[in-house]
């Protein structure tokens, strides 16, 4: 299976949001990544339950829940989650990870655990086995636009290599972060499965959405 991509709404241009969601469509995205900040565990703010309520009106293309929140499990109720959506959670945000776990499995949605760039792989030895997908962070969560953390490109081969030698090459990676076609290249090669779209590679003022998400496809097959 070709690489699948998520393209994140937060960088969408909400002046159009039907027109982007059509196009979108057309090209076929598997996912819309949704980022949720809480401006505690990450320094922002972006989208919540009611947009993502509205977006639900205009578009059955499944959601990919990325939670930068602290204590996710205390917020999952107020989110509208259905089966076949991804849900992210941040090891970091919560001290109690596995019950967190257990449920967004409870909801059917795909159960996904992010790791800051800072956060190391071992992290995930005891929760392997509830998991779906590990979300690598490839900038320090919170905004848009910044640049790759060289040393996160290795981190997707080491997962590759960890995850198949501890017997769990069904679990996905995803990655999330200047997912630039030049970079999702190199990640798709490192083992990554899901790549975050954002203003690196197909939403870009004055250009077609359309068209940049044919050409980032490419660049992950
Ligand atoms: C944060 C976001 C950003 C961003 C991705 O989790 O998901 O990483 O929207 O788009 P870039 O990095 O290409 O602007
Ligand atoms: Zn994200």
């Amino acid at each position: 299976m070709g690489g699948r991509i998520s393209p994140s709404i937060m960088c969408a241009d909400f002046r159009n949001l039907e027109t982007t969601i059509r196009a979108l469509e057309r090209a076929r995205v598997d996912y819309l990544h949704v980022d949720i900040m809480d401006g505690s565990f990450v320094p922002n703010f972006t989208l919540g339950p009611d947009f993502m309520n509205s977006v639900r009106e205009m578009t059955d293309i499944p959601f990919d829940i990325h939670l930068m929140i602290n204590r996710p499990e205390d917020f999952l109720p107020i989110f509208t989650i259905r089966p076949g959506d991804i849900v992210t959670v941040h090891q970091e945000a919560t001290i109690h990870l596995q019950r967190t776990l257990q449920r967004i499995r409870d909801t059917g949605a795909k159960v996904s655990v992010a790791l800051n760039p800072a956060t190391p792989i071992y992290t995930l030895d005891d929760i392997l086995d509830d998991i779906d997908i590990v979300l690598i962070m490839t900038v320090n969560p919170g905004f848009a636009g910044q640049k790759l953390v060289p040393a996160t490109l290795g981190k997707i081969q080491k997962l590759k290599q960890y995850l198949q030698q501890s017997g769990h090459s069904h679990i996905e990676i995803e990655v999330d972060g200047n997912v630039s076609c030049e970079n999702a290249q190199k990640m798709r090669l490192a083992g990554a499965d899901i790549f975050v779209a954002g203003t690196s590679s197909i939403f870009k003022k004055d250009q077609d959405l359309y068209e940049l998400t044919e050409k980032f496809r490419e660049y992950i097959t």
